[in-house]
C-alpha cells in the first residue's frame, strides 16, 4: 500500500515536472519564433517620386521616433507598418518581417497580431475596475490564469512608475485621468499584449514620466515606433525618421553630441513641468523655481 501511494506521488510528481518542462519548452519554441526585425523598404511620396530612403532594417530593442511637420505622412507610415503593407497602399510602401511579406499565420490570426498600436483616440471601452479589466484582457490573450494574476500586477507595477497619480486595480476605467489611462495604455500593449511591435501615434505626453517610460521600454525586447514633436523622447529615442512630403527623407541617428544635449533637454522640460504645475496651482514663479537654468 505504501509502494503504491508511493509510485502514486511519484507518478503526480512526473505528471507536473512534464507538464512544467512542457510549458518551458513551448515558452522557448514562441519566444525563438518571435519576430526578430522588421524592413521597410521605400515606396512612393505624394508626388509620386520614389522616397530617399528605400530601406530601413528595425531590430527587437530599438526605440524609434517619426518626425516631420503636420501632413507629412507620419500616421501613413506608421499605418503602412500596422497593416502589413506590401505594396497594396497608396504608398507602394513593402513592410517585410524577419525578410519576409507578413505571414497568413500573422495576418489571419488576431491573437498573434504582433503590432500594437496606440492613438489619440485609443481608450479602454469599458467601466470595470481596472484589476478585472486586465485580468480579463490578460485572459484573453493568454491561457494560464496563474500567469495572467501575475500579468496585472506587472501591468499595474509597470503603470504606475509611469504616472505620478498610482493607479490601483479597484479604480473602474472611467475614473482614470488622462496620464493615467495613457499609462495603462502603454503597460496594457507592453505587458498584456506582449506585440513585438508597439507603435504610439501622437500620443499626448502630459502626465507621463517620459524618461522613465523610456528606461523602462528599452528594457523589453521589443520594436518602439513613437511619432512625436517631443525633443526629449525624438532624443532618447535610438534613430529618428524624418518625413516630408508623404515620404521618408532621411533616417537620423542620435549622435553623440545628441545624446550629451539630452540631458540638458530634460533639465529644461523638467523645469518647465514644474512651472507649469506652478501656475496651475495658482503659486508664484520664482527664481529658485527655475532650478538654476538662466
Ligand atoms: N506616400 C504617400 N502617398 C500618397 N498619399 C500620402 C502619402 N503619405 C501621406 N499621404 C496622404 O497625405 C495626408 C497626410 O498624411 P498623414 O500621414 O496624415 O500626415 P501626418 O500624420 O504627418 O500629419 C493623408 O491624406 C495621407 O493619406
Ligand atoms: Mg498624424
Amino acid at each position: 500500500m505504501g509502494y503504491l501511494k508511493l509510485k502514486y506521488s511519484n507518478d503526480k510528481q512526473c505528471e507536473m515536472l512534464t507538464k512544467i518542462v512542457l510549458i518551458k519548452a513551448i515558452r522557448y519554441v514562441i519566444a525563438h519564433s518571435m519576430i526578430q526585425q522588421i524592413t521597410l523598404m521605400g515606396g512612393f511620396g505624394r508626388s509620386g517620386k520614389p522616397e530617399n530612403v528605400n530601406r530601413i532594417d528595425l531590430k527587437m530593442g530599438d526605440v524609434v521616433s517619426i518626425v516631420g511637420p503636420t501632413g507629412s505622412g507620419k500616421t501613413t507610415l506608421i499605418n503602412d507598418i500596422e497593416l502589413f503593407a506590401d505594396a497594396n497602399t497608396p504608398t507602394g510602401r513593402r513592410v517585410f518581417f524577419d525578410g519576409a511579406p507578413a505571414s497568413k499565420e500573422i495576418r489571419n490570426d488576431p491573437a498573434r497580431h504582433p503590432i500594437a498600436l496606440i492613438t489619440q483616440n485609443t481608450s479602454f471601452l469599458s467601466d470595470l475596475p481596472v484589476g478585472v479589466f486586465l485580468e480579463t484582457h490578460a485572459r484573453i490573450r493568454s491561457v494560464d490564469e496563474s500567469i495572467s494574476r501575475n500579468i496585472v500586477e506587472r501591468t499595474l507595477e509597470f503603470a504606475n512608475q509611469l504616472t505620478g497619480e498610482p493607479i490601483g486595480p479597484e479604480v473602474r476605467m472611467t475614473e482614470l485621468s488622462g496620464g493615467q489611462t495613457r499609462a495603462l495604455l502603454i503597460a496594457d500593449a507592453t505587458i498584456v499584449c506582449d506585440t513585438p511591435i508597439v507603435l504610439l501615434d501622437e500620443v499626448e505626453n502630459a502626465g507621463i514620466n517620459r524618461t522613465r517610460a523610456l528606461e523602462l521600454l528599452r528594457r523589453e525586447r521589443k520594436i518602439f515606433i513613437f511619432v512625436t514633436h517631443d525633443p526629449r523622447i525624438a532624443l532618447l529615442s535610438d534613430y529618428r525618421i524624418v518625413m516630408r512630403g508623404g515620404s521618408i527623407m532621411d533616417v537620423l541617428e542620435t549622435d553623440a553630441e545628441e545624446k550629451q544635449l539630452s540631458m540638458v533637454v530634460t533639465r529644461i522640460d523638467e523645469c518647465l513641468s514644474g512651472l507649469r504645475e506652478t501656475i496651475r496651482m495658482g503659486r508664484r514663479v520664482t527664481a529658485g523655481a527655475m532650478g538654476g537654468l538662466p
